[in-house]
């Protein structure tokens, strides 16, 4: 994909701040630290067009960015993180669920599991209720460049077995580029391009 436009356009808070001009989106979705705004990043290659932190609970709204003129990506506050307030915690699951639940120009779910672990409880059950209101995932395993291309395949087996079988399973690191033309040509086929 030739990226001739990369914009943010907002850090929304509630849903009427959200982009309404129905560009097909793609949202980024995982723990928190996982590498979600990395990967949106490394796609677009841009160094910080979305914050990065050590710390996890970066993100803490929904930012939208639009590509091309043609479609968009939404970063999302991670899920999982212990150190926020419960309230806090609520706050984020809530602003997930209502996006997953009502985003019409949702086309796929990207979600997003560090490579080096198996899927956490939270990330399976967060998987089965999004397959369960009919959204389409593809997991994408963060991270790659911190485990032995040997370990990799393993990894992603590992996923699929915890994960009741996703259909797509891409192992990527931003930080080395592994991957990143491989979710590339997923996302233009999602696009049928
Ligand atoms: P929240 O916004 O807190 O939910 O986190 P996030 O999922 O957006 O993670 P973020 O992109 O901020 O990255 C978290 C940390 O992981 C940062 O220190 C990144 O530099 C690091 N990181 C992200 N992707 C990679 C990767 O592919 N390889 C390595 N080695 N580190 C990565
Ligand atoms: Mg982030």
């Amino acid at each position: 994909m030739k990226i001739k436009s990369a914009e943010f356009e907002i850090s929304a808070v509630r849903p009427v701040q959200w982009p309404s001009d129905g560009l097909v989106e793609f949202a980024f979705v995982g723990r928190s630290n996982v590498g979600k705004s990395s990967l949106l990043n490394k796609l677009l290659g841009r160094k910080s067009l979305a914050r990065v932190s050590q710390k996890p609970g970066k993100t803490q709204q929904i930012n939208f960015f639009r590509i091309n003129d043609r479609f968009r990506f939404a970063d999302l506050p991670g899920y999982g993180y212990a150190a926020v307030s419960k309230s806090e915690r609520a706050k984020f699951a809530k602003m997930l669920e209502t996006y997953l639940t009502t985003r019409e120009p949702l086309l796929r779910v990207f979600q997003l599991v560090d490579i080096r672990h198996s899927p956490m409880p939270m990330d399976v059950e967060t998987y089965r209720w999004m397959k369960s209101i009919g959204l389409e995932v593809s997991v994408i395993a963060t991270k790659s460049d911190k485990v032995g291309r040997s370990q990799i395949a393993k990894a992603v087996r590992e996923i699929r077995i915890a994960m009741d079988g996703p259909e797509f399973i891409i192992p990527v690191s931003s930080e080395k580029g592994e991957g990143i033309l491989e979710l590339w040509s997923h996302i233009e086929d999602l696009m049928g391009a």
